[in-house]
């Protein structure tokens, strides 16, 4: 496979293939990325929840996100790499967006960089286009705000609530976004609205009518404890063995069990006299 650029994903899209893309967070996450041929890989924001144990994306700073995204690079050939701006880094002013924007480009080495909401978010989004970034949207459940939101829960359910989404998705396709995610709203909805969307859509919980869909690692491989959202499928039950490989383990430092003599280093007799000496 060769590496995706973001004008791969407007070539999918006209193909009909469905987008995949993931979350990761680290070296060993990019390489399974890399590895598992998705096309699209998110340092996500959600790494505040799932590798930083915060309980909103609220707290994530830049230094943790530039941080997290280098080491995804560092694992990475072909998918494309997308960086969530974190909440605060951009919402401000079009200089403060496009100054931690590019950080994400020239620091870490990401393709593009992910914003949240309409409002404030489309000239954002226009501002950072202009500099020459390159810009997905995100809208309907947008974690960042998910206070004003009244919590984590879909959006988009009544008429204007749907109208709302419409118009917000439309104005970062007029904004010059590249691909724009759905979250958490009525595949109904989902479906009304992609005939409008000239632009790649990535859902998560937005039903099947979108170009591609999104999970985010953790929750697809059942890392962690705890709720899992509707829009969640698990395709493994990884922390179960991770917690049983663990407590082999102590339980064999324990047993004095390990190491074994396969695990240790020999020396030569006549170099052991010596040091004996
Ligand atoms: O941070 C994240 O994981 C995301 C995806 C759920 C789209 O923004
Ligand atoms: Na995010």
């Amino acid at each position: 496979r060769t590496r995706l650029i973001v004008a791969s994903l407007a070539a999918l899209k006209a193909a009909g293939t469905p987008i995949t893309m993931v979350t990761a967070y680290d070296f060993p996450s990019a390489r399974v990325a890399e590895e598992a041929g998705v096309d699209v890989v998110l340092v996500g924001d959600s790494a505040a929840t799932t590798v930083l144990g915060h309980d909103s994306t609220v707290p994530v700073g830049m230094a943790e996100m530039l941080m997290l995204a280098a080491a995804v690079r560092r694992g990475l050939r072909t998918p494309l790499l997308v960086a969530d701006l974190p909440f605060g880094s951009y919402e401000r002013s079009d200089d403060l967006a496009v100054d931690n924007a590019q950080r994400f480009l020239k620091e870490a080495g990401a393709d593009a960089v992910k914003l949240e909401r309409g409002g404030t978010s489309v000239a954002r989004a226009r501002a950072l286009v202009a500099a020459g970034i390159p810009v997905m949207g995100h809208v309907g459940l947008t974690p960042q705000t998910a206070g004003q939101l009244g919590g984590y829960k879909a959006q988009g359910r009544t008429a204007s609530a749907a109208a709302r989404i419409a118009e917000e998705a439309l104005a970062l396709q007029e904004a010059g976004c590249f691909a724009v995610v759905l979250e958490a709203i009525p595949a109904a909805v989902t479906e009304r609205l992609m005939p409008y969307l000239r632009i790649p859509v990535i859902g998560i919980g937005a039903g099947p009518a979108t170009d591609g869909q999104v999970l985010v690692f953790h929750d697809l491989l059942g890392l962690l404890q705890g709720h899992t959202p509707r829009f969640v499928r698990r395709y493994a039950e990884l922390r179960e063995p991770m917690v049983r490989a663990v407590a082999r383990y102590a339980a064999d430092v324990r047993a004095g069990e390990f190491p074994g003599p396969e695990h240790t280093y020999g020396m030569p007799a006549t170099e052991l006299t010596a040091f004996e000496k």
